[in-house]
């Protein structure tokens, strides 16, 4: 079994084994319970592993990690039959006691950011008349708008803002009825007409400089 399997299943184990409740408490409690049930596939600095698909998430903002795991434990993300990695992703939120999630938010925000991986190809001449539409939502340089709830994109993998911008068009995020935000942002993925304007518009993205 290789390494990364094993991760995964370690990961289903806790989870199994509630770890979350055994965490301790007080300060410190917010980075064993990162370390214990989030490292396993995020990394302990939160810097992603493609290979398992788990995006880098160090630094993401505080608002939109606790919009997410609140839609991964209310199953409003990760839910649909065909979320290969939501579905991996959303049983980890569930670990997570009520009680925590901020704390693990904040966390999770407080990470130092690291290099986004730039490993899709695409034209980013022609994906920068595509971001026109996203830059009134995500900016011009991709560093987001929580006034929008429109998260920064240009501190995200490429290949994980590809298989996001996928699954927004396919209707595997984005398409319940409660994801209020996530009906805001399909219609968006949606005037992206094949696979080659998403790869365009991400190859545009990872040049933008809200990224780090
Ligand atoms: C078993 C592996 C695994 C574990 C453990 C795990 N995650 Fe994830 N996580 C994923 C995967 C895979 C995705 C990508 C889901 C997708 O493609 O939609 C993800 C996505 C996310 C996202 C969404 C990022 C975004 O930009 O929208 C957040 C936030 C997140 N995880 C936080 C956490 C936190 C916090 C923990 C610990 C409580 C955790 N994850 C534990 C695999 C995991
Ligand atoms: C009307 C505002 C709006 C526009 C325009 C828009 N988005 Fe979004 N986008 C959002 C919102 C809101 C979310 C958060 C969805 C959620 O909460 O799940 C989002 C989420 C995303 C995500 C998921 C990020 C992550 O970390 O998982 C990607 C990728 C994305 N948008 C790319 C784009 C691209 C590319 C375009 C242009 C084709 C675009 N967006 C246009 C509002 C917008």
């Amino acid at each position: 079994m290789d390494v990364h399997r094993w991760m995964v299943l370690a990961g289903l184990f806790l989870s199994l084994t509630g770890c979350g409740a055994a965490a301790g408490q007080g300060e410190g409690r917010a980075e064993v319970l990162f370390a214990d049930n989030c490292g396993p596939c995020h990394g302990v600095g939160g810097e992603g592993n493609p290979s398992i698909a788990a995006p880098a998430i160090a630094g993401l903002p505080e608002w939109y990690v606790l919009a997410q795991l609140t839609k991964f434990r209310d199953g409003i993300r990760g839910a649909h039959a065909d979320d290969t990695e939501g579905l991996r992703m959303r049983p980890m939120a569930r670990t997570l006691l009520p009680e925590d999630v901020a704390p693990i938010s904040a966390y999770v925000a407080a990470l130092t950011p690291v290099a986004p991986d730039h490993v899709v190809s695409g034209d980013a001449d022609a994906g920068k008349a595509l971001y026109a539409t996203c830059a009134a939502c995500h900016g011009v340089d991709g560093k987001g708008n929580q006034a929008l709830n429109a998260p920064p994109i240009a501190t995200m993998d490429d290949w994980y803002l590809r298989s996001q911008l996928g699954k927004f068009r396919s209707g595997v995020r984005g398409a319940n009825p409660k994801d209020v935000t996530g009906l805001q942002m399909r219609p968006m993925a949606m005037t992206l007409k094949d696979d080659k304007a998403v790869s365009d518009v991400v190859a545009h993205i990872a040049t933008l400089s809200g990224g780090h």
